[in-house]
């Protein structure tokens, strides 16, 4: 991939880790001048689910050209365990957080700009225990085709990865993470789970895709289509 993003300058919220660290690296060094926002501060500090840091951050820190957040809160179980705080902040991450960030962000940001979102298979393979995050994924992809009518023509688009081997499923134990990639490996098309690169090329490919709006781009090896 030979994107050039020279002359760009662009938010990425949640970039200190996994996928959002690797799009900072890699949209760094495509030439764009990167502001990386986290929930903990101290640089920039955005949580997505508090309006007021993304008021202050919008009206302090300049307009940007792309607007990414990787932001995500998991809530994982069967239906008679849910909590509704967890619920709300599930989609707070994903649904609420870039509504708010349209609001403050949009009206400061260049015709040829874009948001980019992380939406997830999940949203497209619906099973037990997985319904909020389902559900709030599917949400996002919603969510894009209208804001990208509305704040057209700026460009809004989502990503949906597959499994992808991004450093977050480090949190769990070696064992049941190697059971959990092998078998989205065998579900999926390509036969592996995703890599950094995978996830951050197609990102890269959009954040430059100037006739390409209101979609949800599926990096998923083609999981959905076992
Ligand atoms: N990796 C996969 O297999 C996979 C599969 C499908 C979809 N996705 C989606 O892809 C996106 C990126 O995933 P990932 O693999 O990089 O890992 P992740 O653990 O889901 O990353 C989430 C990122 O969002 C940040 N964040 C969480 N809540 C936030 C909030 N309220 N405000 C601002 N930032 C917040 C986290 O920062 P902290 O350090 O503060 O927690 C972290 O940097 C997520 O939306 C995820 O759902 C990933």
């Amino acid at each position: 991939m030979s994107e050039n993003l020279t002359g760009n300058r662009i938010l990425v919220i949640g970039g200190a880790r996994a996928i959002g660290a690797e799009l900072v690296r890699r949209t760094e060094q495509a030439g764009a001048e990167v502001v990386v926002a986290t929930r903990s501060g101290p640089d920039v500090r955005i949580d997505v689910t508090d309006e007021a840091t993304i008021a202050r951050a919008a009206a302090t820190l300049g307009a940007f050209d792309h607007v990414i957040s990787t932001a995500s809160a998991h809530h994982d179980v069967p239906v008679p365990d849910l909590e509704h705080d967890k619920i709300q902040a599930a989609f707070a991450a994903k649904v609420v957080g870039p509504l708010l960030l349209a609001k403050h962000f949009g009206p400061r940001m260049p015709a040829g700009g874009s948001f980019l979102f992380f939406s997830g298979i999940v949203g497209w393979q619906p099973k037990p225990g997985t319904v909020v995050k389902g559900t709030a994924n599917a949400a996002l992809a919603a969510l894009v085709t209208h804001l990208a009518v509305e704040l057209a023509p700026l460009r809004v688009n989502a990503i949906a990865p597959g499994v992808t081997d991004s450093g977050t499923w480090d949190r769990l134990a070696d064992e049941r993470r190697r059971a959990l990639y092998d078998k989205a490996a065998a579900a999926s098309l390509a036969g592996r789970v995703g890599t950094l690169e995978d996830v951050t090329d197609a990102a890269l490919w959009l954040l430059g895709a100037g006739w390409v709006t209101g979609e949800t781009i599926h990096v998923d090896g083609g999981s959905r289509h076992p």
